[in-house]
């Protein structure tokens, strides 16, 4: 048990920005226990960073509190959330189905809540602590075909700023992260959906249009939103609190 160093906790962290954040904090030389529904990825990059992996869905809050339990015996307690796990699906206000829209709010609203009541108490058992809610530049901009996805992460925006409020005064600092499109396998598979609508099921014209919305001229990676997740969950950032910061190419400038 490495007990001097931080412990971070991380929802969704086998694959995407996700797994990037697993290994930026590994390299970083945290305590890291990570939790996922995908077990194959998940063990595999355990194994790669010697890090925990535990299977489980953020929807359920039994799973979570499992997960946290492990990560607690293996490294007494956390410094650290982030609040990463998410899905995506193409859809607007008139056509999402009641299902999807269950689905959209019990896995991006329901279950950060469930992560952030399962993992806050311990961070409060040390004295204070960071969480780093991974959001969106949809807590910015509407986007097409994003009806689900846009308010679930603007509710994320708000959860950031009600928690940074309460917690505040009990060493617990609260940021949410906005990224911009980043590529990952959930823009992997999504972007295919939207180039079925937009470009005739072209997926390289839709990567390339979406490229050219940005001042940058590209999309983002992974790793670039980890950055900015470990310096907000770092003591460099130890003023920060509240905040909703965006890694987004300068897509939102205009
Ligand atoms: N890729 C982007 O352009 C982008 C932009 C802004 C924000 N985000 C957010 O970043 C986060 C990570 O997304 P990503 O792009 O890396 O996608 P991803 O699909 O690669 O990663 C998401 C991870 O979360 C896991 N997951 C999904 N539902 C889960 C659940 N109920 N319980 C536990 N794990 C679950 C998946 O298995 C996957 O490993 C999401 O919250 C997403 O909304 C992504």
């Amino acid at each position: 048990m490495k007990d001097t160093v931080k412990t971070v906790f991380i929802t969704g962290g086998s694959t995407g920005i996700g797994a990037a954040c697993v290994r930026k904090f590994a390299d970083g030389g945290w305590n890291v226990a990570f939790m996922d529904i995908n077990a194959a990825d998940g063990a595999a990059l355990a194994k790669e960073c010697g890090v925990l992996f535990v299977e489980g869905s953020t929807r359920n809050r039994s799973d979570l509190d499992a997960a946290v339990d492990a990560a607690c015996r293996q490294f007494g307690g956390l410094d650290c959330v982030v609040a990463n796990a998410g899905i995506h699906r193409c859809n607007t206000m008139l056509d999402i189905s009641e299902e999807e829209l269950d689905l959209m709010i019990d896995t991006n609203i329901k279950g950060t809540v469930h992560t952030l009541r399962a993992t806050v108490p311990f961070l409060l058992r040390r004295g204070g602590g960071s969480v780093v809610i991974n959001a969106s530049d949809q807590c910015y901009v509407g986007k097409p075909n994003s009806f689900g996805y846009g308010l679930t992460k603007g509710a994320l925006g708000q959860i950031t700023k009600s928690m940074a409020i309460d917690l505040g005064p009990k060493g617990v600092r609260v940021n949410a992260v906005c990224a911009g499109t980043i590529r990952t396998p959930l823009t992997e598979t999504l972007f295919q959906s939207f180039a079925d609508i937009t470009h005739g099921g072209d997926a390289g014209a839709y990567w390339k249009a979406e490229a050219a919305l940005y001042p940058l001229g590209r999309v983002g990676e992974a790793h670039e939103v980890a950055e900015l997740m470990y310096f907000l969950a770092s003591d460099a950032a130890s003023f920060m609190t509240g905040g909703l910061y965006l890694v987004d190419g300068g897509l939102t400038a205009g």
